[in-house]
């Protein structure tokens, strides 16, 4: 237990490096200027209103913490973020405070600090049904995250090796669960492959997570002792190839987008590319253990005006809008999607302009 409760205060202090290789994939994607948006500020709704799920802002904390004291104490005052800002947030993986009753309350503690918001609980997929449903409980969430993250356990040294069955288990928490069930990646991205099998099981919900900015190989890789997987730390799709991938799916599935989002520019790229919601990570624990509570939350509250900016801008009202406005696809990006059969043409040339 000691010893779990050491690596995820490690995983806080390695994301705090910022070790991102350049260059961002969403330096790949342009909007096409508009000289007459005709509309004004106050004209943009970025509410989003899905199945089961109503967010008020596009934006969601991505899960990071608990399972210790000092990211116990991260959790709390994420919650208090979360419900000054409105946004709605998720905790880490709870498997140490279903095994460790006395970890409990390192999660408990967001349900405590804002009991009106909306949480997601948080597992891996290797997980048990009741053990699902008794993270569920434990913060009486309003969805469930079930991360996969295949290559974190394979270079965390002391990792699982096996990951014989997760489909099936997923398929068989679908089934129990009640609330949305959210299957998302740590970092490594998703593919179009990946997306149809959790389709043909009946996810509705995926955060593709993309690589581009934490980077949970070269996390792990610090903390082993030859730090021999440095060259591995490419690995995956980022963010927007992800989206990319996921386009033949926009209609059927929720697909949330996070990952290596740096600010509010790739949050409005996200959504353009039909992403219903923008998880953020590493850069809202950065903010907050660098500046504090106060400051994360100022922080939130521009990426908010400015998206709005953004969107005032283009001319887009709404999300469904923004997924209407051509975006030009270039560089490595544009390469990926070629070989892949991958209609970026549209993309570039949709919409009313
Ligand atoms: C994470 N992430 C994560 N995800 C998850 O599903 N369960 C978890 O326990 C954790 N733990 C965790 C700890 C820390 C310190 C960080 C920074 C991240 C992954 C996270 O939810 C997200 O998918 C990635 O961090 C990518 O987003 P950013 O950080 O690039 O915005």
């Amino acid at each position: 237990n000691k010893e779990r409760e050491k690596r995820k205060d490690e995983h806080v202090q390695l994301a705090l490096l910022d070790d991102r290789l350049p260059p961002s994939h969403f330096d790949h994607l342009t909007f096409v200027h508009h000289s007459l948006p005709n509309i004004g500020w106050s004209d943009i709704n970025l509410h989003v209103v899905l199945p089961d799920l109503d967010l008020k802002s596009p934006l969601y904390i991505n899960a990071m913490t608990g399972g210790s004291e000092k990211t116990g104490k991260i959790n709390a005052e994420l919650a208090i973020i979360a419900k000054a800002t409105g946004i709605a947030m998720g905790v880490g993986s709870q498997h140490a405070g279903l095994r460790n009753e006395s970890l409990a309350d390192t999660y408990r503690i967001v349900r405590r600090n804002n009991p009106e918001g909306t949480i997601f609980a948080n597992v891996g997929a290797d997980v048990l049904l009741d053990f699902a449903l008794n993270a569920i409980e434990m913060l009486e969430a309003n969805a469930l995250q079930i991360h996969l993250n295949a290559p974190q356990e394979l270079i965390m040294p002391e990792g699982e090796r096996d990951f014989t069955g997760w489909l099936s288990q997923i398929e068989k928490i679908i089934k129990h669960v009640k609330i949305p069930v959210i299957v998302k990646e740590v970092g490594f991205g998703m593919s179009r492959n990946t997306l149809r099998l959790l389709k043909e099981i009946g996810v509705q919900y995926v955060d593709i997570s993309g690589r581009g900015g934490t980077n949970f190989i070269g996390i792990e890789n610090r903390r082993r002792e030859k730090q021999e997987y440095d060259y591995l730390r490419g690995w995956g799709q980022t963010t927007p190839i992800s989206l990319l991938e996921a386009q033949e799916y926009m209609n059927d599935m929720m697909i949330f987008a996070s990952g290596g989002i740096r600010n509010p520019l790739d949050a409005v790229k996200c959504l353009s590319l039909g992403a219903k919601a923008i998880g953020l990570a590493s850069p809202i624990l950065r903010v907050l253990q660098n500046e504090g509570t106060e400051r994360a939350i100022e922080e939130l509250i521009n990426w908010h005006e400015q998206m709005k900016t953004i969107c005032t801008m283009l001319g887009a009202r709404n999300m469904e809008e923004l997924c209407a406005f051509p975006l030009v696809i270039t560089g490595e990006v544009r390469e990926w999607c070629e070989m892949r059969g991958i209609d970026i043409v549209a993309i570039a040339n949709r919409g009313r302009l």
